[in-house]
């Protein structure tokens, strides 16, 4: 154990205070929301909450609907509001980089026992969480609560640890049993979040993209891609960013620029089948010497 890190250290503290921050906005945005509501008021809301309590959005808020599971996200100018659909929130916030990553599934859709498999499924993952326990039993806790709920898990989408202005690092959690894996230890940040399905538990991607990251930089010619990447690189770093939060004229030739160089690459939301639905829940954890400690918590 002499080797554990210390859990009271400077980015320790930040995580936690990432996830205090996420769960009071989570929970005033629960309340908020209702049918009716506009993706980018409550988009731009949540962003403003979240610097107001002293964080910056870790990623665009992803309001992904019905048989989408992740990745839908408001656009520029976007006139979409929330209808009698399943609703999920997945919300990321950093506190100079070290993140938290939590979601709630909203659900206007009348099918609550969908919303719970995902939510017990969650609770029995997080209950097996500690030092040593394999990735891969912590998967196959998710797969046995929805499938006791007669649901699918979506068994190409994961958890992942969060490191520093990295929203996807080692290790995967996957929502089933699995061979592979490794096994977790004290101080590593980890977001688990099963994914509930009516569907065949499969995600394909869809055709809209509103969400973006920084892959390679380098130089571009193109006078807006050349402004765009400035900010990227100044405000979001690695961090995944949304369409509209660029500055820049002609934001899509800038984006398709960027991507055609491989210097940012994109998020296509991704959907189960059509006519299917699919819940969410996640909470980001710290490991600790004898269980975890879920940061994105209600107090
Ligand atoms: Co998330």
């Amino acid at each position: 154990m002499a080797d554990d890190p210390d859990l009271s250290a400077e980015r320790y503290e930040k995580h936690r205070e990432a996830g205090e921050i996420l769960a009071q906005v989570r929970e005033e945005l629960v309340d908020r929301v209702e049918v009716g509501t506009s993706y980018l008021e409550i988009t731009e809301w949540s962003e403003e909450h979240i610097r107001e309590l002293g964080g910056e959005p870790g990623f665009p808020l992803n309001i992904s609907v019905d048989e989408e599971a992740a990745h839908g996200a408001a656009g520029p100018d976007d006139a979409r509001a929330i209808g009698e659909d399943m609703v999920k929130f997945d919300i990321g916030v950093h506190v100079d980089g070290w993140l938290a990553d939590a979601a709630v599934t909203v659900d206007f859709s009348g099918n609550p026992e969908l919303v719970e498999a995902s939510e017990e499924a969650l609770a029995a993952a997080l209950d097996t969480v500690e030092p040593g326990v394999h990735t891969g039993e912590i998967g196959s806790a998710i797969e046995e609560v929805i499938d006791g709920y007669g649901y699918n898990p979506v068994v190409n989408l994961t958890g992942h640890g969060l490191g520093h202005w990295d929203q996807h690092v080692e290790p995967n959690v996957p929502n089933r049993a699995a061979q592979q894996g490794i096994e977790l230890s004290v101080g590593d940040v980890v977001a688990i979040e099963p994914f509930a399905t009516d569907g065949p538990g499969k995600v394909r991607e869809g055709a809209d993209e509103q969400i973006y990251a920084l892959e390679n930089e380098r130089s571009v010619r193109n006078r807006q891609a050349r402004q765009a990447l400035k900010q990227i690189t100044e405000e979001f770093r690695t961090l995944p960013f949304a369409k509209r939060w660029l500055d820049v004229d002609r934001v899509g030739v800038a984006l398709r620029r960027l991507k055609m160089q491989d210097v940012v690459h994109g998020y296509p939301v991704l959907k189960e089948q059509d006519g299917n639905l699919v819940s969410q829940a996640e909470h980001t954890v710290i490991v600790t010497d004898d269980g975890c400690e879920v940061t994105t918590r209600s107090a």
